[in-house]
């Protein structure tokens, strides 16, 4: 009895919990949860109404479809309800309804059941939308409110230009068509540049100011917003016209001239479904809207139909969830780190949480505009957004959950790392610490040169480093060629093994090419590409040393900002002795075998190459510089003019698809390594 009046508490918490954050999202536009969050709520509160039944009422969040309505918009009631979907997590939630439905299949007794049919969709992450067309004309758009009274919007769904205000031929005197209208990432950043100009909020992300744009009491604000629509599912249909598929609808609204997914597909394999899942999960940065998950969809109408819903879902659908990319945590601090070249960077220290597929406890504020613009302050609750490889970046605060007493955050005046000035001038947006001799400037130069991306000297992370320099052992890279293994085993954490290794690696490294030595160098612009350029102008170090502006910005690619940057940085007495130095240790000497630059003919010139997928003989990194070292170009994703993609072991489903679509030639390890070497002769056709 403890345990119900202790379930019936939390349930009541929950239910509260569900309807404020319900409110800031349906009718503030403005939400104060993760869509992650909020489903955590919805799941714990449904696991309780599971173990308490006489906890579950009609009106409990759980059975409700979601959304309260605002006062700004006529009421519409929907012909027919506007369900939600059901969602799942992970692949065995998804086995679980695959079961169910086969279950509910059997019990039937569908003739068809043994070839049953899926249509798998991309979840769009906008807002639901009814469209009611009478005799062919728009009469009525609605957004889906609370399933079954909307609000009406008809006149901002005029503006979208995708949207058909008549249909020809539809063969039926009412036709509902629903879909989702999103705005494109390519629109939304546009809109919020133009919001941070004007000095107005910006919005969270796109699906927030899709809703924000269409909720708008004048529609020439809505028209100016650039929102656009997917339609997916037919609602009330009133004449001739009868439809015995899923995918026959769909065939019928394209028709009739409505956008329609192209990656919508039919499968009647799990297996299938389940790799397409992935493969849309890969491809969703690819796209220039939102996607947040997939739509698995029954073919067969009529056995829809027959399955029927519960009060909030469909039984014949379900939603799988890609893991949140977006998070809301608490903001413990703001802090700046200091960068290889000075450059200070606001940063956030989190209350830990797990999104984009990790656990994130630090997000970059990118800069003091970035900070003032957002209005992010510690003690903030903060969106956190990480999407693919990108690093984790701080949204904005959640105003609503703001401390009373919370204070705006100002750029500090000093270095953490060395108490001196931090200096902005006035065309750059970032700080700088000015002090080439700041240990915290140091680390981060030593540990750049000694990274992979330049000398790659194994087992000297940024922590070695930083001990390095703290023991007054190096403050510049050449004094690594001169430590010794005795001056290693007076430091902590330092045996005869690790000492020798690690003293070995240095050395090995002064074999590197000379592109590397450059790279390493944290010239200000220069990176990998620029410093390959470089090495092939000035063929040695000392060669450096005598370059001139004009050598370098003739360079195809290479432009007067870096060929100045580079000169700066040698005559500078400062930089120049790091140069002389690194010289007198004996590297990038135009003699010593091997080590100037790593000479290839440029076999692969005018192609350019995809890599996806574990290579056995290659490091990513390394199959990448094969193929710029020979003059080929390397991208990220396959496009109209990628030439070859090479596939090794788990490769990016996604990357394959747009392969396959795009006729890109598609080789394995052995075929590269051909190419390679026959520099890539049949590149026509
Ligand atoms: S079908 C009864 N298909 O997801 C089935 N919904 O979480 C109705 N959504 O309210 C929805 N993409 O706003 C369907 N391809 C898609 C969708 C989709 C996005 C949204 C829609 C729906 C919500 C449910």
């Amino acid at each position: 009895m403890e345990d119900f009046e202790a379930a019936k508490k939390r349930a009541a918490e929950l239910r509260q919990a569900i309807e404020d954050a319900d409110l800031a999202y349906y009718v503030n536009d403005n939400p104060t949860l993760s869509d992650y969050d909020y489903d955590q709520l919805v799941i714990a509160l449904k696991e309780l109404e599971k173990s308490f039944p006489k906890l579950r009422t009609p009106d409990s969040p759980t059975e409700r479809v979601g959304g309260s309505l605002s006062r700004l918009f006529a009421p519409v009631r929907h012909v027919s309800a506007m369900m939600s979907l059901d969602n799942v997590f992970s692949i065995e939630e998804l086995d679980d309804w695959f079961l169910r439905v086969k279950r509910g299949v059997s019990q039937l007794d569908y003739s068809d059941h043994e070839k049953l049919e899926f249509v798998l969709e991309p979840k769009i992450d906008g807002l639901a939308i009814s469209l009611v067309y009478e005799d062919g004309v728009l009469v009525r758009a609605a957004t889906r409110g609370d399933g079954r009274t909307g609000e009406d919007v008809t006149a901002n769904v005029e503006t979208i230009s995708v949207i058909p205000k008549r249909i020809k031929n539809s063969g039926v005197d009412l036709l509902e068509v629903r879909g989702e209208v999103y705005m494109p990432i390519a629109a939304f950043k546009a809109l919020n540049e133009h919001q941070q100009l004007q000095g107005k909020p910006i919005f969270a992300n796109p699906r927030n100011s899709a809703a924000g744009s269409l909720r708008q009491k004048d529609p020439k604000v809505t028209a100016s917003r650039s929102l656009s629509f997917w339609s997916y599912q037919l609602g009330e249909v009133r004449g001739k016209r009868d439809f015995t598929t899923h995918l026959e609808t769909l065939e019928y609204l394209l028709q009739l001239g409505f956008p329609v997914n192209p990656s919508i597909a039919l499968s009647s394999s799990e297996t299938d479904i389940k790799e397409r899942i992935e493969a849309l999960n890969e491809l969703r940065h690819d796209l220039d809207y939102e996607i947040d998950g997939a739509v698995v969809k029954i073919n067969d109408l009529k056995l829809r139909e027959r399955l029927g819903a519960t009060s909030r879902a469909p039984r014949w659908a379900i939603a799988f969830k890609f893991p949140p990319e977006e998070q809301v945590t608490l903001l413990k601090d703001v802090m700046v780190s200091i960068g290889k070249s000075g450059k200070a960077t606001p940063f956030g220290i989190l209350e830990p949480v797990f999104v984009g597929g990790s656990t994130v406890s630090l997000a970059t504020l990118h800069n003091e505009d970035q900070v003032i613009q957002k209005d992010v302050r510690p003690f903030d609750y903060v969106i956190v957004r990480k999407a693919g490889d990108v690093i984790p970046e701080i949204v904005g605060p959640v105003l609503a959950r703001r401390r009373p007493d919370s204070q705006p955050w100002r750029f500090p005046s000093t270095c953490p790392m060395c108490g001196g000035p931090l200096v902005r001038s006035k065309d750059e947006s970032d700080y700088f610490c000015i002090d080439y001799f700041c240990p915290g400037q140091i680390v981060q130069r030593i540990s750049y040169f000694a990274s992979r991306e330049a000398m790659d000297i194994e087992g000297l992370g940024e922590q070695r480093v930083s001990q390095l320099v703290s023991n007054n052992l190096v403050k510049d890279p050449s004094d690594l060629y001169h430590l010794e293994i005795s001056d290693l085993l007076k430091l902590d954490k330092f045996g005869v093994i690790s000492a020798r290794k690690l003293v070995e690696a240095i050395e090995e490294s002064k074999r590197r090419p000379l592109y590397r030595v450059i790279t390493g160098l944290s010239i200000k612009h220069v990176g990998v590409t620029a410093a390959m350029k470089i090495a092939g102008k000035v063929k040695s170090l000392p060669g450096l040393l005598v370059v001139e502006s004009s050598d370098l910005s003739e360079l195809d690619g290479l432009g007067e900002v870096i060929a100045n940057s580079v000169v700066k940085y040698v005559k500078d007495p400062t930089t120049r002795t790091v140069v002389e130095s690194l010289v007198e240790v004996g590297l990038g000497e135009a003699t010593s075998e091997g080590s100037v630059r790593e000479s290839f003919e440029p076999t692969l010139s005018g192609l350019s190459f995809v890599v996806t997928g574990t290579l056995s003989s290659f490091t990513r990194e390394q199959s990448e510089r094969a193929i710029t070292l020979r003059g080929g170009k390397v991208t990220s994703t396959p496009s109209s003019k990628t030439n070859y993609l090479v596939v090794g072991s788990n490769p990016g489903a996604s990357k394959l698809v747009k392969a396959e679509r795009l006729g890109v030639r598609i080789i394995d390890e052995s075929e590269f390594l051909e190419t390679l070497e026959s520099g890539g002769s049949d590149k026509v056709g």
